[in-house]
Order: C-alpha cells, then sequence, then structure tokens
C-alpha cells in the first residue's frame, strides 16, 4: 500500500492507461459549485490537488478564474494539460508531492477535493488534514467530494464514513456542510458526500 505515496506508482497508472478513476469530464458536483460562485471569486487562489487530468482546473480556466494552481506528483497529467490547456500559466502547474508544498510559500482562499483523498494512504490521513489547513488562508475553505463507502481493498480508492471524516477534520476545520452529494456523475450516485469545510 506504500507504492501510493510514490509518485512512479500514479505515473505509471498514467503511462498504461490504467487511470478507472478518470471521469472524462468535470465532476457534476464540482461544476455546480463552481457554476454558483460570484463574478468576484474569479480572482481568488484555488488549488487542486492530486489533479490528474485536471478537468474541474481546465473549467475553471475557461470559466475566467484566474487564480489556479493545479499539483500533481506524477508529470503525464500534467504535460497532457499543459498540450491542452497551452494559455494556462506555467508557473501554476506544479509537479510535486502535495506533502512537501511549502506554506510558507503557497496560500490558497480555497482548495477543490476530487478523488484525491482517496488516492492517498489511509495512514497519511491526519497528515492530509493538517496540511490542507496549513495551505489555507485563515478561514479557507476545502470544497469537494469524499467517498462514504468502504471499499475493502488495499488499494485506492480508499474509501471511508463520515463519522471517520468528521472526527478527522474537526481537528482544523468547522464542518459546514458534509452531506450526502444528490448530484454525482451517475456511476458515483450515492457513494459521494459533498463537503464544504472553513479552516479554524
Ligand atoms: C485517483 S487520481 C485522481 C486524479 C483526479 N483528481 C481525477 O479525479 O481524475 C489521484 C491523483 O493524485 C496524485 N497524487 C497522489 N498522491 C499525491 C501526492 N502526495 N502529491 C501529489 N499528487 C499526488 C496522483 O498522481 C493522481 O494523479
Amino acid at each position: 500500500m506504500d507504492n501510493v505515496n510514490q509518485a512512479e506508482f500514479w505515473q505509471q497508472r498514467y503511462e498504461t492507461g490504467s487511470i478507472q478513476w478518470d471521469m472524462g469530464q468535470v465532476s457534476p458536483p464540482l461544476k455546480a459549485y463552481i457554476d454558483q460562485l460570484p463574478a468576484s471569486a474569479k480572482d481568488q487562489a484555488i488549488l487542486v490537488p492530486g489533479a490528474g487530468n485536471a478537468y474541474e482546473v481546465g473549467y475553471l480556466h475557461e470559466q475566467g478564474f484566474t487564480n489556479v494552481t493545479l499539483v500533481d506528483f506524477a508529470p503525464a497529467p500534467i504535460d497532457a494539460f499543459a498540450e491542452r490547456y497551452p494559455d494556462f500559466p506555467a508557473a501554476h502547474l506544479i509537479c510535486a508531492d502535495f506533502f512537501n508544498l511549502s506554506p510558507e510559500q503557497h496560500q490558497f482562499d480555497w482548495v477543490l477535493e476530487q478523488t484525491f483523498f482517496c488516492a492517498i494512504n489511509p495512514s497519511r490521513r491526519d497528515e492530509y488534514v493538517e496540511q490542507m489547513a496549513a495551505l489555507l488562508k485563515p478561514q479557507g475553505k476545502l470544497v469537494g467530494l469524499l467517498f462514504n463507502v468502504d471499499f475493502g481493498r488495499d488499494e485506492p480508492p480508499f474509501g471511508g464514513t463520515k463519522d471517520e471524516y468528521q472526527q478527522r477534520f474537526e481537528q482544523c476545520f468547522d464542518i459546514e456542510m458534509m452531506e450526502a452529494s444528490y448530484n454525482s456523475h451517475p456511476a458515483r450516485q450515492g457513494s459521494e458526500l459533498f463537503i464544504k469545510l472553513q479552516a479554524k
């Protein structure tokens, strides 16, 4: 299970096309969330970690969000994204380990979570919560989707329960919303929680 901590594991999945998680489109609940944001949000600093093929980053860019940062430690999807969006600022395409991002250098208004939490080794979940809170500005938000399913496997996606997530995130976040998602992609209907958490 430790191999999921390594960029090589994920890079190989992209190279062999073994990317079953990839929906090939913006996740519908996240599209709906983005679509209801006011025009004043367009210059907010947004992070999409473990973004993979990054349909949400592309959509934000197309909608005129000007300060979006993509982080992934596998180079393949970043290279593919840069080809699809040659006008996307290169400095905002970061090939690095999320856990090594420096909060002194990077601060965000909000972070978009989309099948990144479920990709990391479950033993690192508290580390994820702490690093996420550190990368957010005061009162910054973590918005996105978490699986509320126990997949019962020793490989990603690693699922979980609402109870577990509440306990973990409450350490560093106020939970504004953690509810069953009503507008998930058909393949994920009934298996996702929509979360909106505010850094304490
Ligand atoms: C399951 S995929 C999801 C990709 C994308 N969010 C999506 O929904 O299509 C997980 C992604 O997280 C990246 N990843 C995993 N651990 C990472 C880490 N510690 N730092 C940066 N990226 C990481 C992988 O390279 C992979 O692209």
